[in-house]
């Protein structure tokens, strides 16, 4: 069933299916943290990523929103539509975090009055920089009607992904969407795991997931492990 690799990066694999319209995404077993910080193994990390991010999809689905995800196939590997991806990361955020702290000088914690939407550029040579609809529309990335069901899409995912985390103790401060084009549709696409969301402990508001500046990796692995069990068990 698997065909040839089209695609590798720092997560995912994707491979060709005998349908041109699906692809198999397997998750990788990323070792924790790296750029010079010492390394631990997840164990069984891209299987983790793969549940998580079934389960996460399959909910939004249930729910009216649209994403690639068809069914899990193997322990780390899901069929998903083929997309022609929009190259925009756009970000959700809930509570000041991250970049949005640093940049604004928010404190880490606040509770946004409402949530913040942010864009950006998905290009390694520019760094992935912050842009603005305009910035959008003037790179050719996506139309006007194209974001707005972006906006709208994204918003409603908060609104899907904000109790369905706080029934399991975990507050959504901030989240990471791609989407792209299929058969005409706009589909979410990627992953929905701790590596593109922060994922805060709802009473100790320690982070559950990845906290690049602060983590030994060995704690972020735990943490790792623990949302699994919340979202997966
Ligand atoms: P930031 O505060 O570093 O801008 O990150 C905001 C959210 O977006 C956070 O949940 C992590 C996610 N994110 C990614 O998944 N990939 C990225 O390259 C960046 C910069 C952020």
């Amino acid at each position: 069933m698997r065909g040839r690799k089209i695609y590798e990066g720092k997560w995912k694999i994707l491979y060709e299916t005998r349908d041109p319209a699906l692809l198999i995404q397997r998750f990788k077993d990323t070792p924790m943290l790296g750029a010079g910080r010492p390394r631990a193994k997840l164990p069984r990390r891209g299987a983790m990523k793969n549940q998580i991010s079934a389960a996460v999809f399959m909910l939004l689905q249930k729910n009216g929103i649209p994403t690639h995800f068809v069914e899990v196939v193997g322990e780390r590997d899901m069929l998903v539509r083929r997309l022609e991806m929009i190259r925009l990361e756009v970000v959700l955020r809930n509570i000041a975090a991250g970049s949005l702290a640093k940049r604004l000088g928010m404190e880490v914690g606040t509770t946004l009055p409402a949530p913040v939407l942010e864009f950006y550029y998905k290009s390694d040579a520019l760094g992935d920089p912050l842009v603005n609809e305009y910035h959008v529309r003037a790179l050719g990335l996506a139309s006007s009607e194209e974001l707005r069901v972006i906006r709208e899409t994204t918003f409603r995912a908060n609104g899907v992904l904000l109790p369905f985390f706080a029934e399991r103790e975990i507050l959504l401060a901030d989240f990471k969407l791609e989407f792209g084009r299929h058969k005409g549709a706009l589909l979410m696409g990627d992953e929905l795991t701790p590596d593109g969301c922060r994922f805060w402990d709802r009473t100790t508001r320690e982070n559950l997931g990845k906290d690049r500046a602060r983590r030994s990796p060995a704690r972020e692995a735990t943490a790792y492990q623990e949302i699994f069990r919340r979202v997966c068990t």
